[in-house]
């Protein structure tokens, strides 16, 4: 069925105001190949009914929001900065903490169905060899759609899941087969906590992080929310806190308070 455009553009105001996500003209495939399926299972029977009920409904909205998400991800993806967190970043925080005996806090905040956390969790523990716990370090995992968020907490992946970005010693060491699937082990699953966030919510009180990888979502975001988030995520770093967005995304022209630091073929952002 294709989208009338007075439709298209009542729900690309709801998607917005939702979530941030911005929705041109160009994304009407989209929207009908994905809303489908949830019009079917609601029986409604055209994109205006599906709007009207959303009017009414938070749980539509919430479920037509995480349609909308576009959650494709992979293990260590991009690699680089998972070399710089183990070659650079952990040196630095444990340079910095030599006494103090602090926590390491880090926060996966567009953490789609978990890859990106158990990447972090796989490099934590292979820097720390395992020497650590979970009072020590912490990993904060949170994304806007839910059913990414319970797909990430669940840990558990697919063939091909496990084949993009993954070696085979790290899925034998930090996996189990639970035929058809691969389940990520109790020790590091047990490393994050996840949750339900709106990044683009009025506040975002979390408290501080030594270490926040935004990736790969801001590209979805207008201007003026790309520059809503980074005020946000700068407020949410430590005084040596890192920032760490997508390979092709910047903070160029978005962020002042942040100076971005090359390092390793990949850049990190710290404050000024
Ligand atoms: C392309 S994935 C990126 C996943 C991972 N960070 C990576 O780079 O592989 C983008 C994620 O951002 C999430 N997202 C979109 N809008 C959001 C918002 N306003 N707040 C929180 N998460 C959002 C989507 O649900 C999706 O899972």
């Amino acid at each position: 069925m294709k989208i009338p455009i007075k439709a298209l553009m009542e729900l690309a105001v709801i998607v917005h105001s939702h979530s941030g996500i911005v929705l041109k003209k160009n994304k009407a495939y989209l929207i009908e190949d994905r809303l489908q399926p949830l019009m079917e299972e609601y029986c409604l029977s055209s994109f205006d009914d599906l709007i009207a009920k959303a009017k009414t409904s938070s749980q539509l909205t919430g479920h037509i929001v995480d349609r909308m998400t576009t959650n494709e991800t992979s293990f260590f993806r991009d690699k680089r900065p998972f070399v710089l967190l183990k070659e650079k970043l952990l040196p630095d925080w444990q340079a910095n903490q030599r006494q103090k005996r602090s926590q390491l806090n880090i926060w996966s905040c567009a953490c789609a169905t978990g890859q990106e956390v158990y990447s972090i969790a796989i490099t934590l523990m292979e820097y720390f060899k395992g020497n650590f716990s979970s009072h020590t370090v912490k990993i904060k995992a949170s994304d806007i759609s839910d059913s990414a968020i319970v797909k990430a907490s669940r840990g558990l992946y697919s063939n091909y899941e496990v084949s993009r970005g993954l070696s085979d010693a790290h899925l034998n060491r930090y996996f189990t087969r639970e035929d058809p699937y691969w389940k990520i082990k109790d020790e590091l699953r047990s490393m994050a906590y996840f949750e339900k966030l709106n990044l683009l919510q009025p506040k975002i009180e979390y408290g501080k992080f030594d270490i926040i990888f935004c990736r790969n979502v801001a590209i979805y975001f207008s201007k003026a929310d790309r520059q809503r988030l980074f005020q946000n995520l700068s407020a949410c770093l430590n005084d040596n806190g890192v920032l760490i967005i997508g390979a092709t995304e910047t903070l160029f022209d978005i962020n002042e308070q942040l100076k971005r630091v090359d390092c390793g073929g990949t850049a990190y952002y710290c404050h000024k």
